[in-house]
């Protein structure tokens, strides 16, 4: 499979769209108005698939995954009554038959991004943990959906400094765990700036003295899960009461897709619910199906792990060579994050802001400072094609 079945799937939808419209009441300036449209949108689409794309963590969609989108949108079948779809409640096994064992996770379910897993752990969090406490700590590289979920639900979040590599700041916790012991901790598995782990393992350890909840946000990194050799672990993340983890940041999977996993299984609710067979259980999505489980499906059935891990490889190896590009230009400097993010500055005299309209890259802040930043989430994404963007500014 190749960029190629991408492009013919533009090519088709965009002569379907236009033979819609050639037949419909519209004028024949609105027609062409529409069709002009249409065009234009088809050509921004492919922004995400070319080689110079690293602005950030929205990679090329995986062929398959397309084509299960679009098998998607001819399946409406709504898993809220998953007696009347019992080929979609397989396919939701499946991939938490894949997905669990591989996070050290019993349990999980579809999300709909990082931003709601942390909202639906939180919320788990505070039915177990929250009667005499609703203190939370995170670092202060978490992501803003942390706070977001905390505001949400009534908890109070406290942030914790992160250390020179953007990681929480182990004494800083253990110092706040005693002065307020927490009623969850949230670990970043992938800071958004810099891609950095916090420590999962001392922070384990720590609670071993003051039980709570540990959620780990692995929604930008998790998919190191997949890899052999990686720094993030299934016994690791095994030691969370909850991890998320969003196929549809790095595994090219179209928007949205989170899936939220867990140690133990979530009760059914007890609100009424009497025009259902089965009472849904107490998780934060209302209905959902086809449109959330056939994408990554179609994509883990055909590639599997290993065909995964390949292209997470390729990702990877990008991101290194790019770091080893900048720094070995005089005056520049990188930071290569496991996870394929890679930070940088440039000499004092040149501004990249073209290259970040373009989004080719973005920027951040690492300890104050501004910082440049690519996003190595596309496995069509290359180092090369990134240093020639580059080229007129080394
Ligand atoms: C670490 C982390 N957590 C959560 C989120 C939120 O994810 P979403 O945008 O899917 O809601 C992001 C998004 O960038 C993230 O990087």
């Amino acid at each position: 499979m190749s960029g190629e079945t991408v492009n013919l799937l533009f090519t088709e939808l965009r002569n379907l769209i236009n033979q819609y419209i050639n037949y419909s009441d519209l004028d024949t300036d609105k027609r062409q108005q529409l069709s002009a449209h249409i065009d234009s949108m088809t050509l921004a689409a492919q922004r995400h698939v070319q080689p110079n794309w690293a602005g950030h963590m929205t990679p090329a969609v995986n062929e398959l995954a397309a084509l299960g989108q679009l098998l998607a949108a001819l399946h409406h079948g709504n898993l809220l009554s998953p007696e009347l779809y019992p080929e979609l409640t397989m396919i939701e096994d499946d991939i938490f038959d894949f997905f669990c064992p591989l996070f050290g996770q019993k349990f999980g379910h579809a999300t709909h991004g990082g931003s709601y897993g942390n909202l639906d752990a939180l919320w788990q969090a505070r039915k177990k943990f929250g009667v005499n406490t609703r203190i939370v700590y995170a670092s202060d590289q978490s992501h803003y959906s942390v706070a977001k979920a905390c505001d949400i639900l009534g908890l109070q979040l406290q942030l914790i400094p992160s250390n020179a590599f953007q990681q929480i700041d182990i004494d800083a916790l253990t110092l706040a765990c005693n002065k307020q012991p927490p009623m969850a901790i949230v670990a970043t598995s992938g800071t958004t700036s810099s891609g950095q782990l916090d420590d999962i393992i001392a922070i384990n350890k720590l609670i071993q003295d003051f039980p709570c909840w540990l959620h780990i946000d692995a929604a930008w990194a998790g998919f190191l899960s997949l890899l052999d050799n990686s720094p993030l672990t299934a016994s690791q993340l095994g030691h969370a009461d909850s991890v998320c983890f969003d196929p549809h940041k790095s595994l090219g999977q179209p928007r949205p897709w989170g899936l939220l996993m867990y140690q133990q299984p979530i009760k059914t609710t007890t609100a009424p619910t009497h025009y259902l067979t089965q009472p849904p259980r107490e998780v934060l999505p209302g209905s959902y199906g086809a449109e959330l489980l056939l994408p990554l499906w179609l994509t883990i059935k055909t590639l599997g792990k290993t065909g995964l891990a390949k292209q997470l490889q390729t990702q990877l190896e990008q991101a290194r060579e790019f770091a080893e590009a900048i720094n070995n230009h005089s005056g520049w400097w990188a930071q290569h994050s496991v996870t394929g993010i890679v930070c940088f500055t440039t000499p004092p005299q040149h501004d990249l802001s073209i290259l970040i309209k373009k989004g080719i890259f973005s920027t951040t802040e690492l300890a104050g400072k501004a910082v440049y930043r690519a996003v190595f989430a596309s496995h069509t994404t290359r180092s090369n094609v990134l240093i020639k963007a580059l080229e007129p500014y080394l």
